[in-house]
């Protein structure tokens, strides 16, 4: 027999940045942090997760390839998921035995590798989701997020949907670092997000070891956790709940430009966005000044690719500016053919035309879904 199930699990995009591990074993944060879940329609990871006698060893294909189970990270998340089983079966001996069977699980995103997003958010999301379905375990998304925080920091939020934060907590065991909702998906679903995918002549530094290089190096980033992180915190809490736009906006973009100020002042330096980012930058700034209110808010992550929130009543000012520029990329959706009256400096539409490879239009989205397709 092979036992079986599917999840998927959606991608996340911080608007107050993870950056800095108190324990790096433990994948501890420093700080706690903000994000919003996106639709799976767009960006998913999904994954079955089987178990059978007639397995040698534990096998993990990732979009198709044969994929590395070894490192530290993962074993931390298959012994936490077989110990919870094992306990499951020595208090219901009816249960198939399953915990010291091996495991078969097969991955695959709905987007393109190439396109450069962080899909390790995704994929430890729905690695762990698909092991606890098919072991049925009782663990609620706030249990699951402290397995998935183990194998990535940002993966212990896409255990939810909507909008979802991860409370950094403060004891050693990290028992109470863990992913909570703030709000559902339904109770601001007019959010909108636009990724602008910027390719990069080469791969810059990792999350894990840039991270590690600012928390030892940045003092600028004492600043960043002591002050800054827990203002932002409070601010975008509040700015979801009341649903204010402006304040969501002007928060994620102090946000990400704080932790990319965290990153230049690391020494050696980091740099993650370039010449097209800070274009991006450039043009959701002269956007908002049309608009004469802040429709739209950048954010980066570790590397260059641009995401842009915005509301769906604003979709005209902010696709209809992007779209002229870039409309032979791919990505864009076929309601999309907005005109907009914002006129983008020279340099900026240039280097956009010239920067940008790819867009995806996404917004808000739901959890971890269950699923039979296998
Ligand atoms: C900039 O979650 O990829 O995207 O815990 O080492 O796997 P590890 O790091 P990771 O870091 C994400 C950093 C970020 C900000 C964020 O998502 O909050």
């Amino acid at each position: 027999v092979v036992y079986r199930s599917s999840t998927t699990a959606p991608v996340n995009i911080a608007v107050v940045k993870y950056w800095g591990k108190r324990d790096p074993k433990l994948n501890l944060p420093t700080n706690s942090s903000l994000s919003v879940t996106l639709s799976q329609d767009d960006l998913r990871t999904l994954t079955t997760a089987s178990a059978s006698e007639a397995y040698t060893e534990d096998v993990l294909l990732l979009n198709g390839a044969p994929s590395d189970l070894t490192g530290a990270r993962t074993q931390a998340c298959l012994r936490e998921l077989r110990t919870r089983r094992a306990a499951l079966e020595d208090k219901n001996p009816s249960l198939p035995k399953l915990a010291h069977l091996k495991l078969l699980l097969v991955s695959e995103n709905n987007f393109p590798t190439a396109a450069g997003l962080a899909s390790s958010a995704a994929g430890f999301a729905a690695f762990v989701r698909a092991i606890a379905d098919l072991y049925e375990l009782p663990a609620s998304p706030t249990e699951l997020s402290l397995i998935a925080r183990q194998g990535s920091g940002s993966a212990c939020r896409s255990l939810f949907g909507g909008y979802v934060a991860w409370r950094a907590g403060d004891k050693a065991d990290g028992l109470d670092s863990q992913a909570v909702e703030v709000a559902p998906a339904s109770h601001w679903p007019q959010m909108r997000a636009l990724i602008l995918v910027v390719s990069a002549a080469k791969k810059g530094v990792s999350s894990t070891s840039g991270m590690q290089q600012t928390v030892a190096t940045s003092g600028l980033f004492q600043q960043r956790i002591a002050t800054v992180v827990p203002a932002n915190m409070d601010l975008m809490e509040q700015s979801i709940a009341d649903r204010d736009f402006a304040k969501f906006a002007e928060v994620t973009m102090r946000d990400s430009n704080s932790f990319h100020a965290t990153c230049a002042d690391t020494y050696p330096p980091i740099f993650y966005m370039n010449d097209v980012s800070r274009a991006a930058i450039r043009a959701v700034e002269t956007i908002n000044q049309a608009a004469g209110k802040t429709v739209a808010a950048y954010t980066f992550d570790a590397g260059p690719n641009a995401v842009i929130y915005y509301l769906e009543e604003n979709s005209e000012a902010v696709l209809g500016t992007f779209y002229p520029l870039l409309q032979s990329v791919d990505g864009w959706k076929q309601s999309t053919n907005f005109k907009s009256t914002v006129q983008l400096d020279e340099t900026i539409s240039s280097t956009l035309k010239g920067g940008v490879s790819r867009v995806i239009m996404t917004g808000v989205g739901e959890g971890p879904q269950k699923t039979d397709v296998y």
